[in-house]
C-alpha cells in the first residue's frame, strides 16, 4: 500500500510507557515496511523526561529500540526513522507554551495528529491549549483509554473535547479493535455464507468470550487499584468483542455502518437488575499462587495496591441481548489477571440436533462448537461429531482446524500499527464512537454501583487458576461450563 498522505504526528507523553512499548515501535514498523508512511511525515514528541532533541533521541535509542522488531533491528531503517523525529520542549501545564508547538509544526505539510498518550486528567487542558493556538483545525486527536471512570466523568471529557474537535476528528482507541484476529472475525462472519444462517438463537445455545492473562498488575498497581477489571477490560475490550460477535451484518465496512451495528447491540444489552447481581456477576481478586512453575504474590501485596483493597482482578458475567436474534441466549464474559493461561477466545456453542436418529451416543458426544482463538496462535476450530470406527454407531467429537499462520506467513500487523495508520489516513471504523462508549458505560455502571454499595470483598482465587469457583458455578446453573473445564 503506497501512501502520499503527509502528516505531523504529535506525541504527547513521548517518554511514557505506551510510547515506549507500543506507539513508537508501531510507527517504526510502518516506516520499516516502506510505503505505509509518507516520506515527508514527521513525528514530533512532547515529553517530560527530555529537554532537547538530542536527549530525546538518546531516550528513544535506549528505551524504544529494545521493543522493535523481534527479529533484530534493521539499522538503516532505524537511522532513517530517527530522522523523522522532532522534539518540542513545552510544559503541558502552561497553555502559553503551546505557541512553541504551533511555531514548530505550522509549516509542516499534511494532516496533524495529536496523540494523547498521557493521563486522562490532561486530555481537556491539552485540547484547550491546542485550540488556543488554533491547532484544532486540519487535525485529528487520539485519546487513549481510560476515558473516564464512569459515565459522568467520561461524558465530561467527551463534552469538553467535543467543544474543540468534531466527532469525526476524534479517534478513541480500543486496541482490541486493531488486532488482526478481531478483524478476521468480521471476515469469518460476513465473508462466508456458511456461518451467518446459524448465528442466531435458533442454533446457538450459548457464547463465551474470554480474555485471560497470566500477568499481574505489573508496575501499574496504583492505576489498577483505582480501576479494576470491569473498567479496565469489560467496559471496553470485552463489550467491543461482544458487539462484533453479536451485531447484524453491516451494510458496508465504512466507519458508521459498522459502528451503528455495534451500537445497536450495546443498546440492546439487558440491564442488570441489582437484585440479580449475585447470579449474573462474579468478581474475584488474585491471591498468591504459582504460574508456570514460578511463585507469584497476592494482588494485595503488589506495589501501589492498598493491602485492604477490594478491587477486582477477575470478572465473569452472564449477559443477555434483548433482540430477535439473541433473545434467551446467554453470553458468558470473563477476564482476569494471573489466570492459568494467556488466552483470548470466543466459543460459540451450537445446539444439539433436535432429534437424534443415531441414538444415545450421539447425544452424549455433544454438539457442534466453534472456537475462535484470538491470541496466542490465531486459530478457528470447528468441533463436529463423527462415527468412531468399528462396530455400532458410536459418535465422538472431532475437530477441523484452521491455523492462520499456515496460510498467511507474512503481513501480520500489530494492533497499534494498524490503528495509527488508520488515524493518519482518516479511517474511523476501528475507533470507538462516543455513543458506543456511553452505551457501554451505561450498562456497566449499575454493576459498579452495586459492588460498591454491597461492601462485600471480591472472591479470592489462587494465581494460576481460572478464577473463583463461583465463575464455574454460574455456568453450571445453565448446564454448561467454561471451555477449559470441558475435559
Ligand atoms: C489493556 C489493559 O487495555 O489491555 C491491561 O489496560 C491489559 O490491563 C491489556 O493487560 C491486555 O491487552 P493484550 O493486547 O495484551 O491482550
Amino acid at each position: 500500500m503506497q501512501t502520499d498522505s503527509s502528516f505531523t504526528f504529535v506525541l504527547f507523553g513521548g517518554t511514557g510507557d505506551l510510547s515506549m512499548r507500543k506507539i513508537l515501535p508501531a510507527l517504526f514498523e510502518a516506516h520499516r515496511a516502506g510505503g505505509m508512511l509518507a516520506d515527508s511525515g514527521k513525528i514530533v514528541a512532547v515529553a517530560r523526561h527530555a529537554t532537547n532533541r538530542g536527549e530525546y533521541i538518546q531516550w528513544v535509542n535506549e528505551h524504544v529500540k529494545p521493543h522493535v522488531s523481534k527479529n533484530g533491528v534493521d539499522e538503516a531503517a532505524w537511522a532513517s526513522f530517527l530522522e523523522r523525529i522532532e522534539f518540542v520542549n513545552i510544559d503541558l501545564g502552561k497553555a502559553e507554551d503551546f505557541v512553541h508547538l504551533r511555531d514548530a509544526i505550522q509549516d509542516l505539510p499534511g494532516i496533524r495528529v495529536f496523540y494523547l498518550a498521557t493521563g486522562p486528567s490532561l486530555f481537556v487542558p491539552i485540547c484547550h491549549a491546542l485550540a488556543s493556538v488554533g491547532l484544532n483545525v486540519n487535525s485529528r486527536i487520539v485519546l487513549e483509554k481510560p476515558l473516564g471512570y464512569d459515565l459522568k466523568s467520561s461524558n465530561a471529557i467527551n463534552d469538553a473535547v467535543g467543544e474543540i474537535f468534531a466527532e469525526e476528528q476524534i479517534y478513541r482507541i480500543d486496541h482490541y479493535l486493531g488486532k488482526e484476529p478481531v478483524q478476521n472475525l468480521l471476515a469469518l462472519r460476513f465473508g462466508n455464507a456458511l456461518f451467518e444462517p446459524l448465528w442466531r438463537r435458533e442454533w446457538v445455545e450459548s457464547i463465551q468470550i474470554t480474555i485471560a492473562e497470566e500477568l499481574g498488575v505489573e508496575a501499574r498497581g496504583d492505576f489498577y487499584d483505582n480501576t479494576g477489571a470491569l473498567r479496565d477490560m469489560v467496559q471496553n475490550h470485552l463489550l467491543q468483542l461482544l458487539s462484533i460477535v453479536a451485531m447484524e451484518p453491516p451494510h458496508s465496512m465504512d466507519s458508521d455502518s459498522v459502528r451503528d451495528e455495534k451500537l445497536r447491540v450495546l443498546r440492546a444489552l439487558k440491564p442488570i437488575d441489582p437484585r440479580d447481581i449475585g447470579k449474573v456477576a462474579v468478581r474475584g481478586q488474585y491471591h498468591s499462587g504459582v504460574i508456570r512453575g514460578t511463585a507469584v504474590p497476592a494482588y494485595a501485596t503488589e506495589p501501589g495496591v492498598k493491602p485492604e483493597s477490594a478491587t477486582e482482578t477477575f470478572v465473569a458475567l452472564k449477559v443477555e441481548i434483548e433482540n430477535w436474534r439473541w433473545a434467551g441466549v446467554p453470553f458468558f464474559l470473563r477476564t482476569g489477571k494471573r489466570l492459568a493461561d494467556r488466552v483470548a477466545e470466543i466459543v460459540v456453542n451450537f445446539r444439539a440436533v433436535p432429534h437424534s436418529a443415531l441414538g444415545a451416543s450421539a447425544l452424549r458426544a455433544g454438539a457442534n462448537r466453534l472456537v475462535i482463538r484470538l491470541q496466542p496462535n490465531e486459530t478457528i476450530r470447528l468441533y463436529c461429531l463423527a462415527k468412531q470406527p468399528g462396530e455400532g454407531m458410536n459418535l465422538a467429537s472431532v475437530h477441523l482446524d484452521l491455523a492462520f499462520d499456515q496460510f498467511f506467513r507474512e503481513g501480520q500487523m500489530e494492533a497499534y500499527q494498524r490503528l495509527l495508520l488508520d488515524v493518519i489516513n482518516g479511517r474511523l471504523a476501528l475507533f470507538v464512537r462516543r455513543d458506543e462508549q456511553e452505551a457501554a458505560w451505561r450498562w456497566v455502571e449499575p454493576i459498579l454501583n452495586e459492588w460498591k454499595a454491597s461492601n462485600k470483598p471480591p472472591k479470592p482465587y489462587a494465581s494460576g487458576t481460572w478464577g473463583p469457583a463461583a465463575s464455574s458455578a454460574m455456568l453450571a446453573q445453565h448446564g454448561t461450563c467454561w471451555l477449559e473445564e470441558e475435559n
